[in-house]
């Protein structure tokens, strides 16, 4: 694999977190939103032949979507896909130094990020991922106050900049609906991300119990009784029933199946402005905890265990990528 640079102090870094190719997970998705990144990707690989056609990939994408979704992990893995690290901005680090020094400072991020960085073999590009972009992408005003003349001010900085810059660049928002209509229309691939449904939840349950498995039919209760989770919440709920399988014997906890599932449901919640799952309304007396196996078995001990299939994208299937804001 190709070497990649090392981190610098007072570098890049200075303006957020950099993620490596080689850290990077591929997310559970529905199956348009694979078709849309299949062919976005295919479409980046294809630039001279789309140069011959007088075309460019699309190189802005924005996804929109709850929290704990996967709008960070998905970004991640694109920018593995195509080789590159990742400067995931930090608004925060670009809000306070904002308030003084304003627009500059979205200028200068945005000079760096051009500019890539060092690698043992020179340059490197970088994929700039602008997390929570309404923080500092929100509907202009007319301008009634000093400070709504500023915040108009910095939204068209980011609207220029965006428009000027030749790289990858993937922003992403819990709240798509708040963006600049501007800003928005920037972007060249509108990406809904959208809480996973039935099948989504059973492979995610899969990927995050192992080593631990459950039956196939075991495996649909507990992916039913997840309905509304985010992945972020499944993946919690499996690591703790995990955590619990380890630690719980150590500290001779009650490991009885509907104590351990209470105990870690009172540790883990979904995030108050999402739904509530139904495993959170009925505990230990849920259907699935009452089918469940118990102790649960090893997926390498279960040789009658279906695979969970991912079913193959299709072309055409990324009508998402023409979503309108919300
Ligand atoms: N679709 C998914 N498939 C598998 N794991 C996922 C998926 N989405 C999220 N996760 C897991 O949940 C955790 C949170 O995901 P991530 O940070 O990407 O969500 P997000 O949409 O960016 O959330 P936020 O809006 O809070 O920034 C990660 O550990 C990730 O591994
Ligand atoms: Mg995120």
């Amino acid at each position: 694999m190709r070497r990649l640079p090392k981190s610098k102090p007072g570098g890049i870094e200075q303006w957020g977190d950099l993620f490596m190719p080689e850290e990077a997970s591929e997310p559970i998705l529905s199956r348009p939103v694979r078709g849309a990144l299949t062919e976005w990707l295919v479409e980046i690989f294809a630039e001279s032949e789309l140069a011959a056609v007088g075309v460019k990939p699309r190189r802005r994408a924005i996804f929109d979507g709850p929290p704990g979704v996967g709008k960070t992990t998905l970004a991640h893995h694109l920018a593995a896909r195509l080789g590159l690290p990742m400067l995931a901005v930090r608004p925060d680090r670009l809000l306070s130094k904002y308030v003084n020094q304003s627009t500059e400072q979205i200028g200068e991020l945005f000079d760096a990020a051009a500019a890539g960085m060092e690698g043992d073999n020179g340059v490197v590009p970088i994929v700039l991922f602008m997390d929570e972009i309404d923080a500092l992408a929100g509907e202009r005003r007319s301008a009634t106050q000093a400070a709504d003349d500023q915040r108009n001010q910095q939204v068209n900085t980011l609207l220029q900049r965006i428009e000027q810059y030749a790289g990858f660049l993937i922003a992403a928002t819990n709240h798509g609906g708040q963006i600049d209509p501007a800003i928005w229309r920037r972007f060249d691939m509108h990406i809904t991300l959208a809480l996973p449904g039935q099948g989504e939840r059973e492979r995610i349950l899969a990927r995050y119990l192992d080593p631990f498995g459950l039956p196939s039919a075991a495996l649909k209760t507990m992916a039913e009784a997840l309905g509304e989770a985010s992945p972020a919440l499944i993946r919690q709920f499996c690591e703790n029933l995990k955590r619990q399988i380890i630690v719980g014997p150590k500290l001779k906890l009650d490991m009885a199946k509907g104590v351990v599932i209470d105990r870690l449901l009172t540790s883990c919640h979904p995030h108050p402005d999402l739904g509530k799952p139904r495993l959170w309304s009925l505990g230990a007396a849920d259907h699935a905890v009452a089918v469940m196996p118990w102790p649960l078995p090893k997926v390498a001990d279960l040789p009658a265990l279906e695979a969970v299939a991912e079913t193959p994208a299709q072309p055409g299937d990324n009508v998402v990528a023409l979503g309108r804001r919300p």
